[in-house]
């Protein structure tokens, strides 16, 4: 199958967001920098610093924020004016493992929500929207996965997730916007931001 992501953008409030498709095993920084400077109006053409867990920053003077995530044939790019920013794109594929994983890792009321549902093919479609959403957030609070993904809780509130609960070092939970979408057949992206702490 061509999993390569065919291109597109949209903003949102104080986001801009971008994707396209991206070769595998090429760093993805160079095409970022290049998308950003353009938004930015100013030259990005060193690397970007990272901090101890590896999260990239802009420079203080840009005034912005932001996150990027490949997978598949993909590249998903985001810069937040004003707020913190986090996205997150994964390429859809059975998930086999899904229910075993959100019991290990995931909040408990997520993975009793996941346990119940008598559907496989929906089972792994809501496990993958999870798990945008919370590392989306994650990313954008900056310590990834390894910050512990039951430390956020997520429920359905019409067609869209929710942030209902978090550990207060993300900020209180009423203030993550989330925006999920399908950018092509087999992609799912989410994008999560929230005032700057
Ligand atoms: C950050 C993380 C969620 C990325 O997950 P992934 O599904 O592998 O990758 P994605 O494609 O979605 O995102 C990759 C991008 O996330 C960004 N990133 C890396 N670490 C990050 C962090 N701690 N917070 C936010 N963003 C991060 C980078 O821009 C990276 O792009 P690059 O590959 O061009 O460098 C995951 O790697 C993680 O949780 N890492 C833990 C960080 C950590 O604890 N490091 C220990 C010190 S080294």
């Amino acid at each position: 199958m061509n999993d390569a992501l065919p291109p597109g953008a949209l903003q949102l409030g104080p986001l801009h967001c971008a994707w396209g498709p991206y070769a595998r095993g090429r760093p993805a920084e160079p095409q970022v920098r290049a998308w950003m400077a353009a938004l930015l109006a100013r030259a990005l053409d060193e690397p970007l610093p990272r901090d101890a867990y590896g999260r990239p920053r802009l420079p203080a003077e840009a005034g912005a924020d932001a996150s990027w995530s490949h997978s598949g044939g993909g590249l998903l790019m985001a810069l937040g004016r004003g707020v913190r920013v986090g996205c997150d794109l994964e390429w859809q594929r059975p998930r086999p493992r899904a229910l075993e994983l959100a019991q290990r890792f995931f909040h408990p009321n997520e993975a009793a929500w996941l346990a119940a549902m008598p559907d496989a093919a929906l089972r792994d479609r809501v496990f993958v929207r999870l798990w945008c959403a919370k590392e989306a957030v994650l990313k954008a609070h900056g310590r990834g996965l390894a910050f512990g993904l039951h430390r956020l809780e997520f429920a359905e509130r019409g067609d869209a997730l929710a942030l209902v609960d978090c550990d207060p070092a993300l900020g209180r939970a009423q203030d993550w916007r989330l925006h999920a979408f399908a950018p092509a057949p087999y992609y799912l992206a989410t994008l999560a931001w929230s005032p700057l702490p």
